[in-house]
């Protein structure tokens, strides 16, 4: 991609816990392939694996913030007046991605309609034996668990119990999302 200038909004969307330095590191992405960064969002969505928190989000307050946001965003633009420097939280080296170990399986349920493997953005299932996914590829998106019209597709119940009581401080309360301008 070369942005030959392109102002740029850069949007980070997280599961009420932290997006630690994803904002510094799509900017300096954005940056060294030629975009400026004129102005970034944090935004809180539902957690994609751990569903009870931020469970609902972005829900109707959300929608005004985010609605206001845009707004803001947009009479920056048109005003011209955009500071040279974006400044955004974040440091470098950026932390180091462990990995999720949480990669979901089929049960008795699975009918094999093929759905999920069609569906999965990393192809980590394979349509000829959707009960199994190559944990080598699944990237814990979670999203053949969405689209499984039997609901036959879960993670392991103990390390989900495990994840949740791990996460439960640092995403029980509920946070904002945040303009950068
Ligand atoms: C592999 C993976 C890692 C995640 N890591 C974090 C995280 O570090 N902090 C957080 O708050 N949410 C985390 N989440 C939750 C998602 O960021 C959150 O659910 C978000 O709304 C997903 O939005 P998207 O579907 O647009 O990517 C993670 C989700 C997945 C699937
Ligand atoms: S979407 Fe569900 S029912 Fe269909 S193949 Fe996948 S796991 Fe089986
Ligand atoms: S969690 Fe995501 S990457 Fe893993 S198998 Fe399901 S859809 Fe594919």
């Amino acid at each position: 991609m070369r942005g030959n200038k392109a102002q740029a909004v850069l949007i980070t969307v997280y599961g009420n816990r932290a997006y630690e330095d994803t904002l510094a590191e799509l900017k300096d992405t954005l940056t060294d392939a030629g975009f400026s960064c004129t102005a970034a969002v944090a935004a809180v969505a539902e957690h994609s694996i751990m569903r009870r928190f931020a469970a609902g989000r972005p829900d109707a307050q959300d929608a005004q913030e985010l609605a206001a946001f845009a707004e803001t965003i947009r009479s920056r633009l048109q005003s011209g007046k955009i500071p040279a420097e974006l400044d955004l939280p974040g440091s470098q080296p950026y932390r180091e991605y462990g990995g999720v170990p949480m990669k979901p399986q089929a049960g008795k349920a699975c009918t094999r309609c093929g759905l999920c493997a069609e569906q999965c953005p990393a192809g980590a299932i394979h349509i000829s034996n959707p009960a199994k996914t190559d944990a080598r590829l699944c990237i814990s998106c979670m999203r053949c668990i969405a689209v499984c019209p039997s609901r036959a597709r879960k993670v392991s119940r103990i390390l989900l119990a495990a994840g949740s009581l791990k996460l439960k401080n640092a995403c029980s309360k509920r946070k904002s999302n945040e303009l950068f301008l």
